[in-house]
């Protein structure tokens, strides 16, 4: 039967490439080979195979064919949600389960190899939400496939079993996935990793990656481990946080916070170009030490804007207060950029759109306040931010080349121990670059590995900023 648009976004009903299944079973036999723990195996004892989310069944199919090839009988199970989707397997000897693989009871089973593409189920969509609730240990937030991986790894066998997945990127840094991140570590060892950037293969708009596990674990995961899974491909520079001076976090010294859809929603009636109130400053407005407020237009709410106010007595109810706390000295920064971009907003006169994460300083006293605005900028405008929001993030931007600026992400940046002046009076005379080699004094970097953070760095830099860019202007 044909499936439906809606059913299939409903079931996360995107198969598999044949090109894709190739590899992910490729690269799972071929770890069970290198790492030998299946050498001593009984060879009349059946390898079980397991897809929690089989559709047609052609992953399993392909395990089935290629571990015949090497001499092994095959006991699969297949289970899937739909019906019509079962009914589509081959092979006759495959056990079929249908039901929603995440609420089923699987007893004792445990298997040899848990192989999948499991659905991906956003929960910020009313469509495919499962409402706040979640069997696997993730957060309201975390994506059905972070749900998969957890049932993968308790259902593989506890000595020597395999778990290998196609899974968006997102789960090796959401916030939500953390705790079932935490739990796989505690499993299993990532034994093999893979991904292409910038290559869709799905329907689906999302970047995938392939993850192979392997249980026991045998070794702390090391910090940032998941997101190394994309920093390493894209060669984001290591960071040796020993290495670095360092005192506390960004998070330390202030709150960090994002707006949402609500604010949004807020915002639509009460923005003009001809409004008196303040300024509205969405990310695209954002550059390096920079704000581009009434320089370039924006587009908000399918509107062009060349220079948005925000009236704020047109804003009803909590935004009221909502626009209040917003009105302070702070940072702010933009959304799904290669680089951290941060502009500072010393006098305290903007409204951030949405999605900008809003850094405000904890200090009390005027001064004090006006300059750590002014070294958070300095420090979020620089190399070693950039690195870490890519280790902390990696995977979570809508493109392979960007990272979403979340609080949390923000907050992990590393504060310097060192001097931070001469990195202020850089990034307000417009340098950027003189500024962030002043923050790589600030955290005591060698000179080599300062080059490397800038040879890294300023390509990033948006267009207008590069020093090498003659125009000066903007796109
Ligand atoms: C991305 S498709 C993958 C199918 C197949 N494993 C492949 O690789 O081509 C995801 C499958 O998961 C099924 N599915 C969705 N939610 C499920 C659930 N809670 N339990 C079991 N299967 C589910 C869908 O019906 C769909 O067939």
């Amino acid at each position: 039967m044909a499936v439906t648009k809606a059913v299939r976004k409903k079931l996360g009903q995107f198969y598999t490439p044949p090109d894709l299944a190739e590899l992910l079973v490729e690269r799972t036999l071929a770890d069970i080979a290198s790492f030998g723990d299946w050498s001593g195996r009984d060879p009349h004892r059946p390898v079980r195979v397991l897809d929690p989310a089989c559709g047609d069944g052609r992953l399993l199919e392909r395990v089935r064919v290629e571990l015949h090839m090497r001499g092994y009988t095959v006991e699969a199970v297949g289970c899937d949600v739909d019906a019509d989707a079962l009914a589509g397997i081959g092979h006759p000897s495959t056990r079929t389960i249908h039901a929603n693989a995440l609420e089923y009871d699987w007893g004792d089973e445990r298997f040899d190899i848990v192989i999948g593409n499991p659905p991906y189920l956003s929960q910020m969509s009313s469509a495919t939400t499962r409402g706040g609730s979640s069997r696997h240990g993730g957060g309201p937030y975390a994506d059905a496939a972070a749900e998969f991986l957890a049932l993968g790894v308790a259902l593989a066998e506890p000595e020597g079993g395999r778990v290998s997945l196609v899974l968006p990127q997102s789960v090796l840094a959401a916030r939500d996935a953390a705790p079932i991140r935490s739990r796989v570590d505690e499993l299993a060892d990532l034994a093999w990793s893979w991904w292409v950037a910038d290559q869709r293969f799905f329907d689906a708009n999302v970047n995938v990656c392939l993850l192979g596990f392997r249980l026991p674990s045998t070794r702390p995961a090391a910090p940032l481990e998941w997101t190394k899974v994309v920093t390493d491909v894209l060669g984001i520079p290591e960071l040796d946080l020993d290495a670095l001076d360092t005192d506390g976090t960004v998070g330390d010294r202030a709150e960090l916070n994002a707006n949402f859809r609500d604010e949004y929603y807020a915002l639509v009636p009460a923005v003009g170009d001809h409004h008196d109130g303040p300024p509205l400053v969405t990310s695209g407005l954002i550059d390096p030490a920079h704000c581009r407020w009434g320089e370039r237009s924006i587009k908000f709410n399918k509107q062009r804007f060349d220079r948005p106010r925000v009236d704020v007595s047109k804003l009803e109810g909590r935004f009221v207060e909502w626009a209040n706390r917003k009105l302070v000295p702070k940072v702010l920064v933009a959304n799904q950029t290669r680089i951290v971009e941060a502009v500072a907003d010393v006098d305290g006169a903007w409204l951030p759109g949405v999605p900008v994460t809003t850094v405000v300083p904890t200090a009390t006293d005027p001064d004090e306040i006006r300059r750590a605005v002014l070294e958070i900028e300095a420090v979020l405008c620089g190399p070693i931010a950039a690195a870490m929001c890519w280790h902390l993030g990696g995977g979570t931007g809508l493109s392979t080349s960007a990272i979403r600026l979340s609080p949390a992400v923000v907050a992990g940046v590393p504060w310097p121990a060192g001097d931070l002046s001469a990195a202020v009076a850089a990034c307000r005379a417009g340098d950027v670059v003189a500024a962030a080699r002043a923050t790589l004094d600030a955290y005591g970097c060698d000179p080599s590995f300062a080059d490397e953070m800038l040879t890294w760095w300023a390509p990033g830099l948006p267009s207008g900023v590069r020093p090498d860019d003659d125009e000066g202007a903007d796109d």
